[in-house]
């Protein structure tokens, strides 16, 4: 086999709150899935996250709070690193931005760009803050955008339209420390001559060449993102700060740099950069062969918000440092409702993972099954617990887990959990083992394309052909009067099941595990599946169940607390 390597990022999740499904289903499940994935077919990954410590959106936090910015990166560092865990996140390392090894890589990058003439140094009249006494960018500043006239945009977006913006650009500017209007103040920063590489990237992201070679297949790429990097594009681009006169960040570390830090959109994608190289390191493996010389395949995942920051911003920086790889792929997603509104932290119309995580016990698999089922690849989609009961119940229970208790059932109370031998079989017996062969690849060239919530669907058929098997072939029926039909029928479904077990590794890593369990094997590969895999004579165990019926309470129950948080 050609065996590659995989540099999987999901965006770095800012440590200035829990995760919520949302974010789950735009930027972590899916890279889970897809690493998982890579993983069973035998390549090298580096799964790489963490949390994102620096920014306004931390400092503004912890000032409403009363309380310092490293109070809120530890307390949430450490719930979000514990609910990913819990929920399956099979991370290769779960990093942070405000570690001093990460402030290293970052400064080191910063002096090398700078050394490269890859920025511009300027002089300019700047918003600041009076009372305060400090200048204000990206959420530091709050007014009306200039695009679709919502009354709190930020200096650097508009969250009602998704607008990237310039502080300058908003109409009645204030303050979001003091509400003041601000005045303007002379400074120096370290900018990005965007506009110098606009022909390459137009070149890069539409027709997969660089430098006058293919790069990736541009048709790979989701049509959403092409299109929302050549609207930027369209508009021109344009220098951007690469620093920010604030306390709390990376520190600039050259010469007229004091009191000043790195944007935080350029010290946070560095920090996959330097997270890979703790994960390395503790490992007895290269960094370098993960980000340089075409040796590793880079993909980054996260939600459509992040697109214009992980196609141009940062290929740009990783271009001009030289030998580093640009994305392969930037598979990003839309944004998952709640409930037929848009979730929002600050109105707390969110569902969080750790709360979740802990009023469902040992289910979740049924939120990642639900949040890839209903995954926005394309579109932004709807989350609701009715659906979520619905799915549970009348696919994973009566599906799925209906499937392999009858076979588990049936095992025991017939042979005492020894596998049955095969006899004679008929062509649907033998369609039907010759039809598990093929979804491996099935399952498989979805996944490839980045379309999970088909790949599911394909699984789910492997499931609903073992029910149907059974439900044709009727094994409890002629248990009496056919000992051998029985054996043979069994023992296939027993094949199916051994199949299910290792295919519903990337999106059901807990129950791939417990089935695992029940039939009592080990993992393989995911080329392997298919075909015989457990022999007869085999002794599976006792049956449990893989997954349980939601009541309506529950439901009921979860309704009422979103309503009433
Ligand atoms: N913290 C950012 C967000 O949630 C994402 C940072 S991604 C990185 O929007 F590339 F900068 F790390
Ligand atoms: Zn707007």
């Amino acid at each position: 086999m050609n065996k590659k390597r995989f540099t999987i990022t999901s965006a770095l999740l800012y440590a200035n709150g829990p995760i919520h499904l949302g974010h789950l289903s735009g930027a972590y499940l899916p890279a889970d899935i897809f690493s998982r994935y890579q993983k069973l077919k035998g390549h090298d990954v580096a799964f790489i996250c963490g949390s994102d410590e620096h920014g306004a959106a931390i400092t503004l936090q912890a000032k409403k709070q009363g309380i310092s910015p490293k109070e809120i990166i530890d307390k949430y560092h450490n719930l979000n690193k514990k609910s990913f865990e819990e929920f399956g996140i099979d991370f290769s390392i779960y990093d942070r931005t405000s570690s001093a090894d990460h402030h290293n890589t970052a400064q080191e990058i910063f002096k090398i760009l700078e050394k490269n003439n890859s920025f511009t140094k300027k002089t300019s009249q700047q918003l600041f803050d009076r009372e305060h006494k400090q200048f204000l960018a990206d959420r530091y500043i709050i007014g009306e955008c200039p695009k679709c006239s919502a009354k709190e945009a930020y200096g650097d977006q508009c969250e009602k339209c998704g607008s990237n913006l310039n502080p300058e650009e908003l109409i009645n500017p204030k303050s979001s420390l003091s509400g003041n209007a601000p005045i303007l103040k002379e400074t120096t920063h370290w900018y990005l001559p965007m506009q110098k590489h606009e022909k390459w990237i137009k070149k890069w992201i539409n027709e997969g060449y660089l430098d006058n070679k293919k790069s990736h297949d541009p048709k790979l790429w989701k049509k959403q993102v092409i299109g929302q990097c050549n609207s930027w594009l369209e508009s021109g681009l344009k220098e951007r700060s690469m620093t920010r006169d604030l306390e709390w960040g990376v520190k600039v570390p050259i010469e007229n740099g004091e009191g000043k830090v790195l944007y935080v959109w350029l010290d946070a994608p560095i920090g996959y950069i330097s997270a890979t190289k703790k994960y390395t390191a503790e490992n007895g493996l290269d960094w370098r062969k993960y980000w340089k010389k075409n040796e590793s395949e880079l993909i980054h995942f996260m939600g459509k918000d992040n697109i214009v920051f992980h196609c141009i911003i940062f290929p740009i920086i990783l271009k001009e440092l030289g030998d580093y790889n640009l994305p392969k792929n930037v598979p990003a997603n839309g944004f998952l409702n709640l409930e037929g509104r848009k979730l929002s932290t600050s109105k707390n119309w969110a569902i969080w993972l750790h709360e979740y995580l802990n009023d469902f016990k040992n289910q979740q698999d049924t939120l990642r099954y639900v949040l890839c089922a209903t995954a926005p690849e394309n579109k932004d989609t709807d989350f609701t617990w009715k659906d979520f009961q619905a799915r549970n119940n009348n696919e994973l229970v009566a599906v799925f887990g209906n499937f392999i208790n009858r076979v588990i059932v049936l095992t025991n109370k017939y042979w005492e959990g020894t596998v049955p031998e095969r006899y004679n079989l008929t062509d649907y017996d033998q369609k039907t083992l010759d039809s598990i062969e093929e979804y491996p690849q099935k399952i498989g060239r979805c996944i490839e394309k980045y379309q999970l919530r088909e790949a599911l669907n394909e699984f789910m058929n492997l499931a609903r052909n073992g029910n149907k098997y059974l439900a044709e072939t009727e094994p409890w029926k002629c248990k009496k009067t056919d000992e051998k039909r029985t054996k043979t029928i069994i023992n296939i479904a027993i094949q199916i099941s051994a199949s299910l077990a290792i295919l519903c590794e990337p999106f059901l890593p807990h129950t791939s595990k417990k089935l695992m369990g029940l039939l009592n094997m080990n993992k393989i590969a995911w080329d392997s599946v298919g075909g015989i895999l457990i022999n007869d004579g085999h002794k599976v165990n006792p049956n449990e169940h893989l997954f349980s019926k939601i009541e309506d309470e529950e439901i009921t129950y979860q309704l009422e607390k979103l309503n009433n948080q």
